[in-house]
């Protein structure tokens, strides 16, 4: 039985990727590059610099820009993100999240969170997921992007229990790659065709059923 469960946050606890999506959009547009819905998933679970030199790749006119204007360019992103995110409530947890929490934590596993995002700690307050976690590992302490499994490696040490006794609970590909990498048993929440590297993989939280696992 496994006695750790390390969550991503964007796409696992809440619906952040619209947000995401209308940031990049807006930057997109001011840049005059094309970026639609599609190419939005490309950006999942990748960190912020990764995310702009994807969006940067679709520029038609192949346009080079210096690191300062690329550390620009994705401040601008981040202010409309986190104008987009700031009225964010509890309504926004994606359905089954805070039962399934409650039960972990009813049944003493231990739960730490496994971000790439610098927002984590605004999003984790202003929605009360806070409350449900033993620790946070976030893009703010984190040096490596997954599919480096730094994450969840320094989520495992942080709530003490070996990453071969923790499940990762992902919507990226490359989160779940982190996952397997560190050694955990890695779930996927999503369409199985996008997860390949999933253990096992639910459509949402709600179908999770926990004595299977913990
Ligand atoms: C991940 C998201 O959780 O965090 C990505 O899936 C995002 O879309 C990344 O780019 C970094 O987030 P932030 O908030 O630090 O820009
Ligand atoms: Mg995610």
């Amino acid at each position: 039985k496994l006695k750790g469960a390390l969550f991503d946050l964007d796409g696992v606890l809440v619906d952040t990727a619209s947000y995401h999506y209308l940031a990049w959009k807006e930057l997109a547009n001011e840049l005059n590059i094309p970026f639609t819905k599609v190419d939005n998933e490309r950006l999942k679970g990748v960190s912020r610099m990764a995310s702009l030199d994807i969006l940067l790749s679709l520029d038609k006119e192949n346009r080079l820009y210096t690191s300062e204007q690329k550390e620009a360019m994705a401040t601008r992103k981040n202010d409309l993100y986190v104008q987009l995110i700031r009225h964010m409530d509890a309504s926004e947890i994606l359905p089954g999240v805070v039962s399934l929490l409650k039960m972990l934590r009813e049944q003493g596993v231990k739960i730490a969170l496994g971000s790439a995002s610098k927002n984590a700690p605004k999003i984790m307050a202003s929605t009360g997921l806070s409350a449900f976690f033993d620790a946070v590992i976030d893009g703010n302490v984190a040096a490596n992007a997954k599919p480096d499994p730094e994450v969840f490696l320094k989520g495992a040490a942080a709530i003490g229990i070996s990453p071969d006794e923790c499940a990762v609970f992902e919507d990226a590909e490359a989160g779940l790659q982190a996952a397997k990498s560190a050694g955990c048993f890695a779930i996927g929440v999503g369409e199985s065709v996008n997860l390949p590297s999933a253990d096992v993989v639910y459509s949402d939280l709600t179908l999770f059923d926990l004595s299977v696992y913990f």
